[in-house]
């Protein structure tokens, strides 16, 4: 059986941090797989994480099954994150943990697939490289829309809205609720409220990709356009992530949030959803959602995780500012700053990145994506050097 297997190339995100490990040269630096660093290259356990571990440790009972829709307290305070605590949509929508934004986009895609076979996904170009094999391996088909322009290093508006207009009823819109990840270049307000009106009158449901709330300018406000949607259209389907936020990355905790045109029909749902993770994994790792829902309905531990969180923000933001400043003398980056969350693309040819790894160990995804979070102020100065160098 194993006889017909040929090795597969590495992962273009996740193979970039073995070949760093394993790079001797000390002045490596790593704008790889998209974690948050500190100054001091860390990717730390947050503070409130820490205390809500040692507290939960203590007042744990029981290891016994927590059945396939997970922790119900992670369950109802992410919905609030997500769609705000006051927020009318809450009794249409349903939310199931699961093993991270992967497990959630995997069981969203399932459960598409179930009420609409092989339907089509319309996905950004570019998007996240583990969209298209993670959706697609459900049965869904992808087509996508047009989104960066690397010559403007910004949204194209006019190709993106032209070919959102020609989606047909029944297909699906995958919109990154912030932080584009690879592009770091968001919609306005106004460009949701355009895809809302959109959806609404060719009938197509929006899927939202809320993998970094609070990197880019709040909590709240990451979550405008998807809170707009969701008071604009029928239906809504959310992946969202902890991974960042919390910086829970190998505890995988995400969520599947559904809204359904009634209550009704989103309860419906919720028991699907559920049989689709029962088929797959049974169920999702307790620790991290325990984790997230003591932090969320403790106003302690939650004022300290917004801290948190805000610092990371402040800190991605001047290396915005610190990396284009650094670059100026090579070219115009100057659109780094204008950019939001742990991305944006240099602008570079394969060739280029490619040179930047084998003679300078600067390591980036080939489409010259790089995770700022991986800048500080000991390596900025190598780092634009040799970029400097290759340009
Ligand atoms: C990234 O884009 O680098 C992260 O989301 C990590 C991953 O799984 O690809």
């Amino acid at each position: 059986m194993f006889e017909r297997f040929e090795p597969l190339p590495t992962d273009p995100i996740l193979g970039l941090s073995l070949a760093y490990k394993q790079d001797n040269n000390p002045q490596k630096v790593d704008l790889g797989v998209g974690v948050y660093k500190d100054e001091a290259g860390n990717t730390p356990v947050l503070a409130s994480v820490t205390a809500a571990q040692r507290r939960c440790h203590e007042q744990e009972t029981t290891k016994a099954y927590e059945g396939p829709a997970g922790n119900d307290v992670f369950n109802g305070t992410i919905a609030q994150l997500i769609f705000g605590a006051d927020s009318a949509q809450l009794e249409r929508v349903q939310t199931l943990q699961t093993p991270g934004g992967c497990g959630a986009l995997r069981v969203a895609a399932e459960l598409i697939n179930k009420s609409k076979p092989g339907a089509t996904i319309w996905v950004s170009r570019p998007t996240w490289a583990n969209h298209i094999p993670l959706l697609s391996s459900a049965g869904l088909k992808i087509k996508e829309y047009p989104y960066y322009d690397p010559a403007t290093q910004s949204i194209d508006r006019d190709g993106m809205m032209a070919c959102l207009a020609e989606v047909p009823a029944g297909d699906l819109v995958l919109l990154h609720g912030c932080c584009h990840n690879p592009c770091g270049t968001d919609l306005t307000l106004d460009d949701w409220q355009q895809i809302a009106d959109l959806a609404n009158r060719h009938g197509f449901t929006p899927f939202v990709d809320l993998a970094y709330q609070g990197f880019g300018d709040g909590l709240e406000d990451d979550a405008q356009g998807l809170r707009l949607l969701a008071g604009s259209v029928p239906e809504l389907v959310v992946a969202s992530s902890c991974s960042k936020n919390f910086g829970l990355y190998r505890e995988r905790v995400g969520a599947l949030s559904v809204m359904g045109n009634t209550s009704v029909a989103a309860a419906n749902t919720f028991g699907q959803m559920q049989s689709i993770a029962r088929g797959i994994y049974s169920m999702p790792p307790s620790h991290g959602a325990a984790l997230v829902a003591t932090i969320l309905t403790d106003s302690a531990l939650r004022q300290q995780w917004e801290g948190e969180v805000a610092e990371m923000r402040v800190r991605i933001k001047q290396l915005r500012q610190d990396l284009s400043a650094a670059l100026a003398p090579y070219g115009d980056f100057s659109f780094i700053p204008q950019q939001r969350g742990m991305f944006s693309f240099l602008g570079l040819s394969e060739t280029q990145v490619e040179r930047l790894k084998t003679e300078f160990s600067v390591y980036m995804v080939g489409s010259s994506r790089i995770n700022l979070a991986g800048i500080n102020q000991q390596n900025l100065p190598y780092l634009a050097e040799s970029v400097g160098k290759v340009l």
